[in-house]
């Protein structure tokens, strides 16, 4: 099992390229099911999971081309198989994307019920719901979800979500997308993934109006054709390389990104003493203040406020300011498993219920520390680069799941970063 072993205390300094956003490739390359045209994506970022879901629509039939490492050419022409395997299912919970577009095009679709994960239980109960509103029927079957259309299409519904759900509003918008008839969405989710999303959709001849906003409508068709489509930056990923030159206290040059995505964590970093410059459209200049870092309070909710995506980096960085800062978490229950191994490193933190309380500035040392989900082990990587002597983080695989080659792109700007598998170090990665 690969580990990191990272050297702390540089400030890292350079130019650093944001790559395609994960958690818009995942649905983006689901939706290339709903036609039997070839579907091209751009800057799909080459990460894990996203090899996992090219995985599952090859398992399931379809053809994946990569012309380029990052492009992605999927014709879905010849589906043999509804089903997504638990081997599947269970490394990736988001193989879910599935079930709509399956359901949508071919009346049926099998998906393992996702287990819990490190963050939460994470049910799906809300995509199952707003499936059955849209005509069909759904079972667990020896803990797989069965769902069929009955008539062999879904019927457009009024469907209103209890609680935001990314993965939930895009599940319904590719069913919709080839329903019969019109599909209302309440209270969708506001993430500019789903507006990638929507805009891919739209391109292969969607009707698809208000994505972004809580209330979505969908005019069914009767078939959808090909399309090519450019992933959007990763917001996290940007926001993570943010904390990562206020942490150690550098300067780096963000470029690639889409600062309109991450408003509300430009905000709040900037009002805890990060200097982040507008250097054009898609750049940012960040370095600490010279007054440093200061204590600022964050709760995550849905977008466009605060993500939970960027908490556990968040609280890295609050380690390494000055004052009492408190973190919110509302989204999942159980998402401060970093918070442990940041204490062991001399993190000062405390919790009521799903609020922690950080008191800094703490002084970090090395560790051996190990890392439990994907953004937990972003913010060990972020106080390692902070801490005095080694820190080797254990589990990376976990951080390979969303990050692109983060040994090579923090290496670049001086970062002393090595990933040790079994033990050896290895060369930088390509
Ligand atoms: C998406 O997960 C992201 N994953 C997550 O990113 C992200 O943390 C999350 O949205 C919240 O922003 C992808 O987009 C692939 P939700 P998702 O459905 O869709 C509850 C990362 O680090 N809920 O918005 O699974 C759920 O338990 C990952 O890249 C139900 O109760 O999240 C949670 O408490 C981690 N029933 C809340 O809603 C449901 O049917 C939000 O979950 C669905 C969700």
């Amino acid at each position: 099992m690969d580990k990191f072993s990272i050297h702390g205390g540089e400030p890292l300094k350079g130019t650093i390229e944001i790559s395609g956003a994960k958690n818009s490739a995942l649905p983006c390359l689901a939706a290339t099911l709903l036609t039997a045209e070839t579907v091209t994506l751009h800057n799909v970022p080459y990460v894990k999971d996203l090899i996992t879901q090219r995985r599952l629509l090859e398992d399931l039939g379809a053809t994946v081309l990569t012309p380029e490492l990052r492009t992605h050419k999927v014709t879905a022409k010849n589906i043999e198989t509804f089903e997504a395997p638990y081997e599947l299912v269970k490394t990736m919970r988001a193989s879910v994307l599935a079930l709509g577009p399956l359901l949508a095009r071919f009346g049926q679709a099998k998906v393992s019920l996702p287990g819990g994960c490190a963050i939460g239980t994470r049910p799906i109960d809300l995509h199952l719901k707003a499936f059955e509103q849209l005509g069909a029927t759904v079972s667990l079957e020896s803990g797989d979800v069965v769902a069929r259309a009955p008539r062999g299409r879904l019927i457009g519904a009024e469907i209103g979500f209890e609680k935001v759900t990314v993965t939930g509003t895009e599940n319904v918008m590719m069913a919709a997308a080839l329903a019969k008839g019109k599909t209302t969405i309440h209270n969708a989710a506001r993430e500019p993934e789903i507006e990638d999303l929507a805009e891919l959709l739209n391109k292969m001849g969607a009707r698809i109006k208000g994505a972004g906003t809580e209330t979505m409508e969908i005019e069914g068709v009767e078939q959808l054709s090909g399309a090519e489509h450019t992933i959007i930056p990763d917001r996290i990923e940007t926001g993570t390389f943010i904390v990562a030159a206020a942490i150690t206290n550098g300067e780096l040059e963000i470029r690639r990104c889409e600062p309109k995505h991450l408003r509300a964590v430009i905000e709040k970093l900037r009002e805890a003493g990060v200097e982040i410059e507008d250097l054009n459209q898609s750049s940012l200049l960040v370095k600490r203040s010279a007054k440093g870092l200061t204590a600022k309070d964050v709760k995550t909710e849905p977008h466009p406020l605060f993500p939970t995506d960027m908490q556990a980096q968040y609280m890295a960085l609050m380690t390494q300011a000055e004052g009492v800062s408190t973190i919110r978490e509302t989204i999942f229950e159980n998402r401060f498993m970093h918070a442990s191994e940041l204490i062991r490193m001399g993190a000062k933190i405390d919790f009521s219920g799903n609020t922690a309380r950080i008191s800094g500035k703490a002084k970090l040392t090395g560790a051996r520390v190990q890392a439990s989900d994907l953004r937990a082990s972003a913010s060990l990587v972020l106080a390692a680069l902070c801490a005095s002597g080694e820190t080797q983080i254990d589990r990376v695989y976990h951080i390979d799941r969303g990050y692109e080659n983060i040994v090579a792109k923090l290496g670049a700007v001086g970062a002393k970063i090595e990933r040790l598998t079994d033990g050896i170090a290895m060369a930088a990665e390509k």
